[in-house]
Parts: structure tokens; sequence; C-alpha cells
């Protein structure tokens, strides 16, 4: 399989702040890869120098083959940007910017074809006659991802492209970026959500403080961070200490009457946990299901927490 995207010993500095200090990645075609990483990690910088938008300090970018630095033209060619802040015209409808687009990229007389399956396939056809000024945060990130979709780039660059949008929407994005995929197409997409990541990447790698502090599957990332667990309150000491001595292995807290038991955060091992606890008639006062989130895969890859939390 050949590489759309080969990035070699990149670095970015502004002024005397440097942003990225010596990133290596690789996308095969016609995979996502994920960038993941909180606030200020570098990601959209990352984005920038990989879509020609800014030049690196030094390194190496190829992107669909090109050098990024060399031939900016034939890279841009190739690609589509959605970058983190909408570039839609506010004095346009949404009908209107994906004209725009169409006559940007000679699409020609199957232009109008095109964008009405574009209007339809984001749920923008009923605002399509509306200005985007009238759109809401949500419509307008749908908007900008298709008027990258009309030049259909064989790769693409995602910046956030899900923040801010509410769960139904995220999954209409999340359904989108996969039916390109499996169109041959490969992305590239930032974000701060490591469920995202999780859903949708292929690979994923976490930029904290200019570096790649890990990279992988999800899979195999998951594996380097703490798992799901339960945490059990009890209402007095002595149900505790029944409850541990029945639930072994559990991590225990005196003070606050909790045990944190670790589990794959199914149903499965929640339902027998439950079933040991009625087995002795002990009862929890709360119980709540603790899934790995951004902040515990930095703490643990980074030793460090988010500074700006994601959630
Ligand atoms: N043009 C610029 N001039 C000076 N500093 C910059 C410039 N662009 C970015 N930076 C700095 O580089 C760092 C990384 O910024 P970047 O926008 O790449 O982060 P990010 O990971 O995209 O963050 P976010 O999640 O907030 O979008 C930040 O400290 C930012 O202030
Ligand atoms: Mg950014």
């Amino acid at each position: 399989m050949s590489s759309a995207i080969e990035v070699s010993q990149l670095r970015k500095a502004f002024g005397e702040r440097t942003v990225l200090d010596g990133i290596d990645l690789e996308v095969p075609t016609g995979t996502i890869f994920s960038l993941l990483g909180p606030n200020g990690a570098g990601k959209t910088t990352t984005v920038n120098v990989l879509t020609t938008l800014i030049k690196a300090d030094a390194g190496s970018v190829r992107i669909a083959g090109h050098d990024a630095a060399t031939e900016a033209k034939a890279v841009r060619a190739a690609i589509g940007v959605t970058g983190q802040f909408a570039a839609v015209d506010d004095l346009l409808t949404g009908q209107e910017n994906l004209q725009l687009m169409a006559d940007l990229h000679r699409v020609g007389p199957g232009a109008g074809r095109l964008i009405g399956d574009l209007l339809e396939r984001f749920d923008l056809a009923e605002s399509a006659g509306k200005l985007t000024s009238t759109y809401s945060g949500g419509m307008r990130r749908k908007l900008d991802l298709a008027m990258t979709l009309v030049g259909d780039p064989r790769i693409i660059f995602l910046d956030e492209p899900t923040t801010g949008l509410d769960p139904r929407s995220r999954r209409t994005m999340w359904g989108i970026v996969r039916d390109l995929v499996a169109g041959g197409v490969t992305v590239f997409l930032t974000t701060q959500y490591l469920d995202e990541a999780d859903q949708l990447a292929d690979r994923i790698a976490v930029l904290d403080q200019g570096r790649l502090v890990a990279q992988g599957t999800p899979a195999e990332l998951k594996r380097q961070i703490p798992g799901s667990h339960v945490r059990l309150r009890f209402a007095d000491l002595s149900t505790l200490d029944a409850a541990a001595r029945v639930l072994a292995g559990a991590t225990r807290d005196d003070e606050a009457l909790t045990l944190q038991v670790a589990g794959d955060g199914g149903t499965k091992s929640l339902r027998s946990l439950l079933d040991r606890l009625a087995e002795y008639s002990l009862d929890a006062e709360e119980l709540s299901v603790h899934t790995p989130d951004l902040d515990d895969v930095f703490l643990a890859l980074t030793g460090h927490d988010t500074e700006v939390s994601a959630k």
C-alpha cells in the first residue's frame, strides 16, 4: 500500500516558541489517521504545514507523493481541507456557497446534480436557499465539509470536524467520513475527543507539547491507558469491609467509602459484579462507570493532565 501522507522530522516554531518538535508520521492511502491532542498541542499547525498553508522550518512532508515545500501546487490539487473554523461566505446561501466551489473547480454541467446530492447527504436541502449567516454552528460545519467535497479530493484534512456539534450531527459527520474512506479517500483528522478517534481512526497519534507521545491503532493505545472501571459507594464502613472481601482485587478508599473495580466497560462484567454483591445481600448507595477519556490518555502517556480539560 502506498502512503498518502509521509512526514519526517517536521519542525515548526513561531518566534521563540517551538510548536512542532520533530514529528514523524505516515498515513497509508485509503485509511483514517487521527491526530489527538488538547488545545494548543499543535494540531492546526500540523494541518497547516501539511496542506501548504504555512512552511515548515525543517523536515520533509510528502502528500500524494509530492513535496509540500517544492511542489505546493500539486499538493493542493490532490487535497481538500476543512479548517477548524468554517470558511463559508455569509453573504451567500448554502446553495450559492457550493456553486462557488463548483465554479472554482470547473465542475461544469454536472454541478447542479452534485450540489443537490451533497445538500441531501448533509441534511441541508431545506436550508439550501437561506443565507448561511442564519445557519447554526453545526450547519456551517456541515456545509463547510460539503464544500470541501465538491472538488472530489482524494486526501482530506479535517481539523476538529465535530467540535461543537450535537450528538446526532456528530454521528452524521462520522458516517460521511466512513463513506469517504470506503470510497478510497484518505482522511487526516484532528480531534480532542478520544471516542471520536476510537470510532473512526485506523491509526491514532497523540500530540503533546510538539511531540508525538504515542502512535498506534486504537486498540494498541487503549492497552497503554488505564481501562474502564466501576466505582461503588457504600453506606458505611462495615458494608465496605464486607464488599471488599467479596470483590477481591478492588481498590478501596475508606474515607470516601468506595471500591473501585476494574472492568471492560461491558454490561456482562457489570452484571456479574452486581450479581456477586446480591449473592451476599450487599447494596451500594451509588454506582458509576468510568470510561477512559482524553485526560486519562494524557495522564497515562505524559504523566500530566490536559491543560484545558476536553470534557
Ligand atoms: N501564527 C502563529 N503565531 C504564533 N503562535 C502560533 C501561531 N499559530 C499557532 N501558534 C501557537 O502554536 C501553538 C499550537 O497551536 P495550534 O493552533 O496548532 O494548536 P491546536 O492543537 O490546533 O489547538 P486547538 O485544539 O485549540 O485548536 C499554540 O501555543 C499557539 O498559540
Ligand atoms: Mg486547532
